[in-house]
């Protein structure tokens, strides 16, 4: 049996709380992704998430939210950074790490935190709405797999979901940042589709951790493993694609300015590129190449995202 992919109206999302008040999953659109959504209290509807992506038990599940009440109410202390960020960039494409309410298990990963954000998305507010739930939800793909940014790359990837709302491309096209909000200094878990210099301009200075984790250790962001983001085909990042040689089918992604015949190119601009980026790496998957081979984008702070994916997408 595959999932249905179903219109986000009043019908539409009334289909999807039942599923989610019943403890199944509904895969739902955010501004960055979509999610695989499920009653973050349920162990029975977060194991099913962890079931279909085949996800590591120890890489916990950000939790969504439909107010900074609730917010506030699943964590156990509500550091003034929590406030000043939330206030200033949810709804948006922020999670923010902090210490979980003792109430709360079922979230995956025994760990005391909790990460949490309001997506910008008027189909996934008014599933959080409607539902009354938090709702874990990581990326609706295979585990290490392209997340999805489209209803059709989910059932691509996890055809047994039961429903995908349908809303669209996400807009960003890349997954939130991640901020732990729990150390000294906000620490940088993931670079995302928030830029960095707009969370030091509230913040004021934020740590990076190292770039290396390995697989299975205890870690401060257990989803950064060194391989992720990766479509079928090998993944090889070149200073210049002109310079690559390689065998078999292939496909090259590269951008404006660094242009090639034959090739995928996207924008220039950092936020453009990342837009387009899961939806190039899946058409160039479909093309069925056996190779993707992409011209490295600069080295400056604002493709710190994009070449973290692109990074990870290319690691062994
Ligand atoms: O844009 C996004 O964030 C999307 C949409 C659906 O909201 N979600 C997403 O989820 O990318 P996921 O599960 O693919 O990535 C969540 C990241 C992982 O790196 C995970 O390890 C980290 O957040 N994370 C979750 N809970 C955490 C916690 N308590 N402490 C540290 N890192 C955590
Ligand atoms: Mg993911």
């Amino acid at each position: 049996m595959t999932g249905r992919i179903v219109q986000p109206d009043d019908a539409g999302i009334a289909e999807a709380v039942a599923l989610l008040r019943a403890g199944s999953v509904v895969a739902f659109p955010t501004e960055t992704v979509y999610g695989l959504g499920a009653d973050a209290f349920s162990h029975k509807a977060v194991g099913e998430i962890y079931r279909l992506k085949n996800r590591p038990s120890w890489n916990p599940l950000i939790v969504h939210v439909a107010t900074v009440e609730v917010a506030r109410d699943l964590a156990a202390g509500w550091p003034i950074n929590a406030d000043k960020l939330a206030a200033e960039f949810w709804p948006g494409p922020l999670t923010l790490v902090v210490r979980r309410a003792t109430h709360l298990t079922g979230v995956g990963a025994d760990n005391d935190t909790i990460a949490l954000r309001i997506p910008a998305h008027d189909v996934a507010l008014r599933l959080l709405a409607a539902s009354e739930l938090p709702l874990a939800a990581p990326s609706a793909n295979r585990s290490e797999g392209i997340s999805p940014t489209t209803a059709a790359h989910v059932l691509r990837s996890l055809p047994d979901v039961p429903l995908v709302l349908d809303g669209g491309p996400s807009s960003w096209g890349i997954e939130s940042t991640v901020l732990d909000l729990t150390t000294d200094v906000p620490t940088l878990l993931r670079p995302g589709a928030l830029a960095l210099r707009a969370l030091r301009d509230v913040t004021g200075a934020i740590a990076l951790r190292g770039a290396e984790t390995v697989d299975g250790a205890a870690r401060p962001s257990p989803g950064m493993s060194k391989r992720h983001y990766a479509p079928r085909a090998t993944l090889v990042l070149a200073k210049d694609v002109r310079d690559v040689e390689v065998d078999g089918p292939v496909g090259v992604l590269t951008y404006e300015g660094a242009a090639l015949d034959g090739a995928e190119i996207l924008s220039a601009d950092p936020r453009e590129y990342a837009a387009d980026l899961y939806a190039a790496l899946h058409r160039l998957d479909d093309a069925g190449v056996a190779t993707i081979l992409v011209q490295e984008p600069p080295q400056t702070e604002d493709w710190l995202a994009v070449r973290d994916r692109l990074g990870r997408a290319a690691a062994k």
